[in-house]
């Protein structure tokens, strides 16, 4: 069985089908990741994937970056339905964390070794909203006036969840899930060069907060107007589930949202993400002014929680 690739209607993005991502050859794997740096973002439709596979197949990509309390590389829930069945309310942090992930972002540029992939494979639905959206940072670079590439070609942006969370209402602690540490804000260039396909993209989206030596209020101006002129048609798409699809990116080159939805419905979807490599994804850190403290560390390992247990949702993301 041949894979069949099926471009989206948009800059970024493929359909694949006639394969099963829990057996494939080797033929089938190079298509898949061949399509992965070509198109940025791919849908399975219908693939009701098992977990253990889901984590199988991201492995494929590279090391798993350990979103647990356990420190452990595997599949993690994202999910507003709660251990006995309820859905979050409003003031859970985990309820916060599902509606900062309705910005667009790029997944743990605000730690040391930012992601490389993500995949989500859809659980539970809602009957209404909860898509996920891409968009593409590769064709919103291309599109830039000259004057803007040259503006920004050695700008740094530094990225911190702790900020990206403040900016939409949110004060989180030092400690209280994946993302809220010590080791300082990653200063990342704005202009990105892929490590595989050396394409330039704008790495922006809502974890970037202050680029170096321009004051915040500007900085932040410049950013939001970056994110509304790179987040527009033909660069983005918009994936309305199914129970049973998948859906990944490369978050290197795209950003992408989850879209609000009726959080009295459940959503559930599994999530495993994929550590970016040393050469292209880790950066030094700054001091954030919105953590304890600041330790710099060349690592995302050791990070903490206080809100230790085997059911708490530590995701930062949909
Ligand atoms: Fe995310």
């Amino acid at each position: 069985m041949q894979a069949t690739i099926t471009p989206l209607d948009a800059t970024l993005g493929a359909r694949i089908t006639d394969l099963d991502l829990s057996n494939m050859d080797e033929a089938t794997w190079k298509a898949v990741e061949d399509a992965f740096h070509e198109y940025g973002a791919l849908v399975f439709p219908g693939q009701h994937i098992e977990a253990d596979a889901q984590v199988d197949f991201a492995k494929r990509f590279g090391n798993l970056e350990t979103l647990n309390p356990e420190g452990k590389p595997t599949a993690v829930a994202i999910s507003n339905k709660t251990e006995d069945g309820s859905v979050l309310k409003s003031d859970d942090f985990r309820y916060k964390t599902l509606r900062g992930n309705e910005g667009w972002h790029t997944d743990s540029s605000y730690m040391p070794l930012a992601a490389k992939a993500s995949i989500l494979s859809a659980q539970i639905v809602p009957p209404e909203g909860g898509e996920t959206e891409v968009a593409d940072m590769r064709a919103a670079y291309d599109e830039l006036s000259q004057e803007i590439k040259d503006k920004i070609s050695d700008l740094e942006a530094y990225h911190s969840l702790y900020q990206s969370q403040a900016k939409v209402g949110y004060k989180i602690e030092t400690g209280a899930a994946y993302g809220y540490h010590n080791k300082g804000a990653p200063r990342r260039p704005l202009v990105k060069v892929h490590p595989v396909t050396g394409r330039k993209s704008l790495f922006i989206g809502r974890h970037a907060y202050k680029i170096e030596g321009m004051e915040r209020e500007e900085s932040q101006k410049l950013l939001d107007e970056l994110l509304t002129f790179a987040c527009q048609a033909p660069r983005t798409y918009s994936h309305k589930w199914q129970a049973g699809d998948v859906l990944m990116w490369d978050n290197r080159c795209i950003l992408h949202r989850a879209m609000p939805y009726d959080y009295n419905e459940v959503r559930v979807l599994r999530h495993t993400r994929v550590a970016g490599e040393n050469e292209s994804e880790l950066v030094p850190t700054g001091r954030d002014d919105l953590a304890a403290d600041f330790i710099p560390s060349g690592s995302n390992k050791n990070d903490y929680y206080n809100a230790k247990g085997p059911n708490i949702s530590p995701v930062v993301d949909s």
